[in-house]
C-alpha cells in the first residue's frame, strides 16, 4: 500500500483502530500475509487491513464503519476453507475481519443438550468443552484443530459424522449475527421448537460470509459414544463399497457412525508423505472403506456387529480383507490413513479439487466412467478419489501427471467442466460440503436454474443492498 492510499484511508483505519485497539488492526504486509492466502495456496489476494475484534460489539463497530465508507468485508475464521471464500480478492480494497480472538465458550447445558459459543472457537475446542460436560459434539473434520465454528456454520461443513448426525445446519439451533449495516441479530434462544416465521438461522448457515458475520451460535449436543468398533476394509470397487454400506446399515442401524472410501492412489499418497503411516493390509486393493460403529458405554455388541458385517461382505465377494482396530492406538492409525489424504495430496503437488455429491445409486457408475474421460483430456492425470461415500459425497481430487503440475493447471477448466457436466447430468451437486467460495461461484450459478439464482440474488440484495459482504464469493459479481 502506498503512503498516498494510506492518507486517503486514514478516517476508516482510525475508526477501525478506535473500535478494536491499534494492536488489532494489521496493515504491515508481514502481519497480513497469513490472512490473504488460502490453505490450498490457489487464492492469494491483498487486504486493505486485517481487523481482529474481540467481541460482538467490536464486530458490530467494525462492520458499521465499513458500511459507512462502503468498504467490502471478508469474514475469516480458521482460514481452512478449500474454495477461497475466506481471503480477499486482488484489489486491496477489502477488509479481512478475523474472528480468531473470539474464542469464548459462553455456556454448556448438558440437560438441554446445548452449547453456546463465540464464532471464533476452534472446532476441536467445542468438542473438548462438550466432552468436559459429558456430552458429544459430533462434527469432525480433518481440519478440526484449526477451523472455527463460525467457518463451519458459514460453509455448512460436512465431515465424517454426517451419516449419523447430519451436516452443520442440523447441529445449529440458533445464531448471533452482525448484519451488513452493523446491527446485531440475537437469535441465541436455542429452542428446539419455534415456528414463528422464516428460519433466519438456516438462512445464514451456508451463506459463506455473504449475508453477515456470525459472532455466536447455540449448537446441539448428544450423548457420548465411548465405544467404537473400527475397520479398514479392502473392497474391489465403488459398487462393492455401496453394497457394503447397505449391509452395515442393516446390521448396525443407528450405531453406524462413519463410512468413508479411499482409492489406492489416495492411500499411496498417505503412505508416501505422512510420517509413520503404514498399510495395515498385506495385499493391495483398488479401493478401501473405513467403517466405524459407535455406541454408549452400555452398547456391548458393536464388535459382534462389525464381525457380522465383515463376514457377510467377504462371503458375498464385497471385501477381500480387513484390519480391525484392537486398541485406541490402532483406531487412531486407521483414521490417520483417511484423515491424512488432503495433506498428503497437497505435498504431492498440484491438485484440482472436486467435491461432488450424487445419488448413491449412481455413484459407482459415475466414478467408473469418469476416469477414462479425464484420461482423454489430460493423459496421465491421477484421480485421487475418496470421501464420505455414505453421504453420496466423493472428493474427486485430481493430481497432476507425475512432473506435470503446469499441464494440470492448463487443463483445469476442461477437466472441471467434464466433471461438472457429468455430475449435473446425474442429478448431483458440484459442491457437497466445501461451498462455492471464489473457486466455484461462477460454476455454481451456471449449474443452477435461473429461478434459483434469482432467488439467491434477491436474498442477497435484501440483506446486503450495497454488496459489501464478501463480494465475488458464492454468487458471481
Ligand atoms: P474459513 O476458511 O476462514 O472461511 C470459510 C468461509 O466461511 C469463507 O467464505 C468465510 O468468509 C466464511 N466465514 C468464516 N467465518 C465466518 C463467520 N464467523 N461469519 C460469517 N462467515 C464466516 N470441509 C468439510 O465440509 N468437510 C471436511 O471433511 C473437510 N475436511 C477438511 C480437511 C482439511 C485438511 C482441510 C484443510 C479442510 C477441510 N474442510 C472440510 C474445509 C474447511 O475446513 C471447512 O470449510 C471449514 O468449515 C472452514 O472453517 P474455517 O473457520 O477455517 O473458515
Ligand atoms: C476431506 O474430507 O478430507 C476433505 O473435505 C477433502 C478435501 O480436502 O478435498
Ligand atoms: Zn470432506
Amino acid at each position: 500500500m502506498t503512503d498516498s492510499t494510506d492518507h486517503l484511508l486514514d478516517p476508516l483505519l482510525d475508526r477501525l483502530r478506535a473500535a478494536v485497539g491499534d494492536a488489532h488492526v494489521l496493515t504491515d504486509p508481514a502481519d497480513v500475509a497469513a490472512f490473504v492466502v488460502d490453505w490450498t495456496g490457489v487464492h492469494e489476494g491483498q487486504a486493505l487491513a486485517v481487523v481482529r475484534p474481540g467481541s460482538t460489539a467490536e464486530v458490530a463497530d467494525v462492520v458499521a464503519a465499513c458500511h459507512a465508507t462502503r468498504t467490502p468485508v471478508v469474514p475469516q475464521g480458521g482460514n481452512t476453507g478449500l474454495v477461497g471464500g475466506g481471503v480477499p480478492d486482488a484489489s486491496g480494497t477489502q477488509v479481512v475481519l478475523s474472528l480468531g480472538r473470539m474464542r469464548r465458550v459462553r455456556d454448556v447445558d448438558p440437560v438441554a443438550g446445548t452449547i453456546t459459543v463465540d464464532a471464533g472457537v476452534v472446532l476441536a475446542d467445542v468438542q473438548a468443552a462438550a466432552a468436559h460436560a459429558g456430552r458429544l459434539f459430533p462434527m469432525s473434520l480433518g481440519s478440526e484443530g484449526s477451523c472455527t465454528i463460525g467457518g463451519n456454520l458459514a460453509t455448512n461443513a460436512g465431515g465424517t459424522a454426517v451419516l449419523r448426525y447430519g451436516m452443520t445446519r442440523e447441529l445449529a439451533l440458533g445464531l448471533e449475527v452482525v448484519l451488513p449495516d452493523g446491527r446485531v441479530w440475537d437469535g441465541l434462544r436455542g429452542l428446539r421448537k419455534d415456528n414463528t416465521g422464516y428460519d433466519l438461522t438456516q438462512l445464514f448457515v451456508g451463506s459463506e460470509g455473504t449475508l453477515g458475520v456470525i459472532t455466536g451460535a447455540v449448537l446441539r449436543l448428544f450423548p457420548e459414544t465411548p465405544r467404537h468398533a473400527t475397520a479398514w476394509v479392502a473392497v474391489p470397487s465403488v459398487a462393492a463399497a455401496v453394497a457394503l454400506l447397505g449391509i452395515a446399515q442393516q446390521h448396525a442401524g443407528a450405531h453406524l457412525a462413519t463410512f468413508e472410501i479411499a482409492n489406492r492412489q489416495a492411500l499411496d499418497l498417505v503412505l508416501a508423505h505422512l510420517p509413520g503411516a503404514s498399510d495395515p493390509l498385506v495385499a493391495p486393493s483398488d479401493w478401501y472403506v473405513l467403517v466405524e460403529l459407535a455406541g454408549a458405554a452400555t452398547d456391548r455388541g458393536l464388535d459382534d456387529a462389525l464381525e457380522a458385517i465383515l463376514g457377510e461382505a467377504v462371503e458375498a465377494d464385497l471385501a477381500s480383507d480387513a484390519a480391525v482396530a484392537g486398541s485406541p492406538a490402532q483406531r487412531d492409525a486407521l483414521w490417520a490413513l483417511r484423515e491424512g489424504i488432503s495433506e498428503a495430496q497437497k505435498v504431492e503437488g498440484a491438485t484440482l479439487k472436486h467435491d461432488v455429491t450424487l445419488p448413491i445409486a449412481s455413484l459407482a457408475a459415475w466414478a467408473e466412467a469418469m476416469g477414462p474421460v479425464l484420461e482423454c483430456v489430460l493423459p496421465g492425470v491421477r484421480p485421487v478419489t475418496y470421501g464420505h461415500v455414505g453421504d453420496g459425497n466423493l472428493h474427486y481430487n485430481v493430481s497432476a501427471p507425475v512432473g506435470g503440475d503446469d499441464d494440470l493447471r492448463a487443463a483445469a477448466p476442461a477437466l472441471s467442466a467434464a466433471i461438472y457436466d457429468s455430475v449435473a447430468a446425474a442429478d448431483g451437486s458440484i459442491s457437497a460440503e466445501h461451498g462455492l467460495g471464489r473457486t466455484k461461484a461462477a460454476a455454481g450459478a451456471a449449474y443452477k436454474s435461473d429461478v434459483e439464482v434469482d432467488l439467491m440474488r434477491a436474498l442477497k440484495r435484501a440483506l446486503d443492498p450495497h454488496g459489501l459482504m464478501n463480494p465475488g464469493v458464492l454468487l458471481p459479481e
